[in-house]
Formats: C-alpha cells, structure tokens, sequence
C-alpha cells in the first residue's frame, strides 16, 4: 500500500549556493522541493555590504529556471568592519533577514571573520534593536583545542557570553553537531535556536575515517561521536520548535573534495527530502517532519508560513544521481548509505 504525507512545502535554513556555474547547476536542486532559504554569504569575495547582497540576490534569481518559485533570504558577512547603519538599512529594506558570524579561520572562505569579538559590539547591540537574527558558526578556532571538542567550547567561551552582553539578540547556533550544543538550545531563553543538518542526523566520525578516509563526509563542523548524533535526531524529531533544518548543503566540484587537503561540505541539496523522511520513519516521529522543515523556521524568524504543499510518497526504492554536473566539474550527491524509499511527488 502507498504511504503519502503531505506537509507544507519546507524551507532551507541554512544553505550555501556559490555563484556562477556552481549556482546555476545546484540551485534547480533546492527549488525543486524548498520555498526559501537563508543563503550564506561566504563568497570569494564575501556578501559583506547590503549592496553586495543586493547584487547576489540578482544573481540567484536570474539563474532560477522558468517559473521556479523560490525567494532566497540573504545574509550579510559580519567583519569586524562592518557598519551597524549598512546593517540596519538591509534589514529595514527587507533585503536581509539574518547576518553570519563566521569565527576567523573556521571553515570555507571564513578568512574574513571575526578575531576579536569587542570589535562587532555595535553590530550586535544594532541587530538586538532592530530585533534581526545572527546566525553562528559555532567552533572556536584556538589551535590548541582539539576539532572534536571545538563547538563545545565554543558556547562556554564565546556564544554564552556574547547572548549575556547582548540581551535581546536573537541568535541561531548553526549546524549543531553535539549534545552540549542540544542542551545548550533546549535549556536557553527565548531568542536562541539551533538549525541541524541532514547528514549530521546520519553520520558520525566514523563514516569519515573507518575503512578509509571518505572524504565525501568530511564537513564542518565535524561529525562527532554517535552519542552526539543521537542526541541531534532526538531533538530533530521530538518537535521541540527550537530545532529546525539547516541543510548546510555546501558544493564543492570533486577533485577539490578527493584531495590531499579535502574541502569540508557535504552536498545533500537532492535528495535531502527523502533523507528526512526515511530517518523521522525509523525513529516513529512523521508526524514530526513538517515541524522541522516546515513550521518552526519561519516561527523563529517571524516569517509567514509557505502555503503550498508537497506531497511525499513512500514506494519502491528511490535512487538519485551519484553526482550532478556542473561546468566546473561533477558534485557528489550525499549518499546516506541506506537505502531510500520516500519520493517527493508533484
Ligand atoms: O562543511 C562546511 N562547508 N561547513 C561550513 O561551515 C562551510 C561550508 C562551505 O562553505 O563549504
Ligand atoms: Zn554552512
């Protein structure tokens, strides 16, 4: 018998598409099945300035295929130069709806980022007013602490006390990757949120190094240990509204992923959907599903709900292309290592 779920149509909270070539080639992947999606901002050169975003914006919606209807939500790059009033201006316009710290040196394109925190105060204090969301990386970037324990520590020495300093700041912790970043979330204050991403509610460390380094799993944050991974799909699928989906759906071509110094980025834009439902099925929670791609994002950042549907049918088993094409070369599809059977149909 065929199994459907109808929920309303998702949003991606959290999602990198690049420019060029590589934004023509994966943005058809994420408007097939989101509304929206909150974009990063880590270009080469960064979307640093309102301006800058309001030339990207350009650029995704003319590579969107015929008739697409997707609405991408920017960002702005926080550089410890960044103006409060440029800030305030692209939020009052209606251009941004979040602005990305990025901890200097911490992941892909974060050379411009924050050192020394002192330094984007006005920012945020501005953001607190104006009630506009900071989206975190969260790892601290201290060569002496070892990566596994990176966003841990993060939220002792840095989210913590910039939420305590900045009262009113609305923040999301991105991508969270371990129990302390879930206690951290469930346990706060109203105003903090946490996104997840697909693959993290799928592998732990030992998908990237057993047997072999995999180095189409490798990503920052670095997946942790299972009772980490645990933690994440139990507060994914519980329907605890501060918990929603981020993809982190980040492309790189492969030859710069199987490479002695690998790219972190897992590329799950395709067949996130049927990841997603195939692993709130395992865990009895279906019912769960829509909350988490659906309503708790847009309750978060204040944003109407999207009122259209798609429809999930679950069948036989669904395989998607091992990579898609790009003129820069191919993107391997996350592969979840088990097999899918929810389809998202039309
Ligand atoms: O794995 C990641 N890839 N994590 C990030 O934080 C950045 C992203 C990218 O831009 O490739
Ligand atoms: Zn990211």
């Amino acid at each position: 018998m065929t199994k459907t779920l109808a929920i309303r149509r998702p949003d991606d909270w959290h999602l990198h598409l690049r420019d060029g070539a590589m934004l023509r080639a994966v943005l058809p992947e994420t408007a097939r099945h989101f509304a929206r999606a909150i974009i990063m901002p880590n270009l080469v050169p960064p979307v640093v300035t309102g301006s800058d975003a309001w030339a990207y914006r350009d650029r995704i919606l003319k590579a969107l295929p015929e008739g697409a209807a997707f609405e991408p939500l920017m960002t702005l790059y926080l550089t410890e130069d960044t103006d409060p009033a440029d800030v305030a201006a692209a939020h009052a316009s209606g251009l941004i709806r979040a602005v990305k710290l990025y901890p200097a040196g911490a992941t892909t394109n974060s050379a411009s980022g924050v050192r020394d925190f002192d330094k984007v105060r006005p920012v945020l204090e501005r953001m607190a007013e104006i009630g506009l969301t900071l989206c975190v990386h969260g790892e601290v970037t201290d060569p002496s602490v070892d990566i596994f324990d990176r966003e841990a520590v993060f939220i002792d020495r840095v989210l913590d006390p910039v939420r305590r300093a900045t009262p009113g700041l609305r923040v999301v912790m991105e991508h969270i990757t371990t129990k302390d970043g879930v206690d951290y979330v469930a346990g706060a204050s109203d105003g903090l949120a946490a996104t997840i991403t697909t693959h993290h509610l799928v592998i732990n460390r030992n998908h990237i190094l057993v047997g072999g380094i995999h180095p189409h799993y490798y990503c920052l944050p670095v997946a942790k240990r299972e009772s980490h991974r645990l933690a994440l799909r139990a507060a994914a699928t519980s329907g605890n509204s501060r918990f929603f989906l981020g993809t982190d759906s980040a492309p790189h071509i492969d030859p710069l992923k199987e490479n002695a110094c690998g790219c972190a980025g897992c590329f799950t834009a395709t067949n996130t959907l049927s990841v997603l439902a195939e692993i709130f099925e395992q865990d009895g929670a279906l019912d769960k599903l829509e909350g988490f791609v659906s309503l708790h994002g847009p309750a978060f950042y204040g944003l109407p709900l999207n009122e259209t549907t798609v429809t999930l049918e679950k069948g036989d088993q669904v395989s998607y292309p091992t990579k898609i094409d790009t003129a820069d070369g191919p993107v391997t599809v996350f592969d979840p290592g088990f097999p899918l059977h929810w389809r998202v149909v039309y």
